[in-house]
């Protein structure tokens, strides 16, 4: 049977991911635990400050939201958004239970993101398709206070060395994302826009933590 092409259109690729998410989000958690201390340090490059906001992208079921909290602190503000519904209902009753009054949950795409806020940081926290959408990705910078803090991490292909096991990364990539192609640099919609993008290989190369600065000329940057 011949492989089916990949999808190209921006509407296709979301109705995708939202339908992998609904399969997945049940257990998604339960997956999660051997790339907690990925998520740590993420967190931890975004140096937060008490009284900050953070904008958790694509936050899924809000794994993320305490740490971000713990960083922001009870006077900060913590929104998380995602598309997937499925996923957001874990987020909201992890908000509810812990009584997080500064945490928010939205549910929308990142390519139309209508929020009126503008952030002191960005958190993408394995969110391959959001960065490979040049839409979503400036839709997000707009969102951004000029000099706010990014830190990414997530899925890369393997360097020249382990080459060979790359076909095993992008199926696994695929079985997550609508648009599970762009790995040899994921990164690649948005360190142009960042000032000071550093970058490091994680796991043995298939995975990536990058940060840097909204750079104040970025597009949607007030003047
Ligand atoms: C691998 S999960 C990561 C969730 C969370 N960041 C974490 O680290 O646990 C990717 C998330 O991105 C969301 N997503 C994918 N494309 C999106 C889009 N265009 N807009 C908003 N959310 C999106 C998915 O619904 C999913 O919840």
């Amino acid at each position: 049977m011949p492989l089916r092409p990949p999808v190209q259109d921006e509407a296709s690729i979301r109705a995708l991911s939202i339908a992998r998410y609904r399969q997945r989000a049940a257990a998604y958690d339960s997956t999660c635990g051997p790339t907690w201390p990925i998520r740590e340090r993420c967190v931890a490059a975004l140096q937060l400050q008490p009284g900050e906001s953070v904008l958790d992208v694509g936050c899924g079921t809000g794994l993320s939201f305490e740490l971000l909290r713990d960083g922001v602190g009870p006077g900060g503000r913590v929104v998380g958004f995602d598309q997937s519904p499925e996923m957001l209902g874990q987020a909201r009753q992890r908000v509810a239970r812990a009584g997080w009054a500064n945490v928010e949950v939205v549910e929308e795409a990142a390519q139309g993101l209508a929020l009126d806020e503008r952030f002191d940081a960005l958190f993408f926290h394995y969110t391959h398709d959001i960065l490979q959408s040049p839409t979503a990705v400036a839709a997000l910078l707009a969102r951004a206070k000029p000099g706010a803090r990014v830190a990414i991490a997530g899925v890369k292909a393997f360097p020249w060395y382990l080459a060979w096991l790359n076909p095993w990364v992008y199926a696994k990539n695929r079985a997550y994302n609508g648009s599970p192609g762009g790995l040899k640099a994921p990164w690649r919609h948005i360190a142009g826009r960042l000032d000071g993008f550093r970058r490091e290989d994680t796991q043995w190369g298939m995975g990536y933590l990058a940060s840097g600065r909204v750079r104040p000329d970025a597009p949607g940057m007030a003047a």
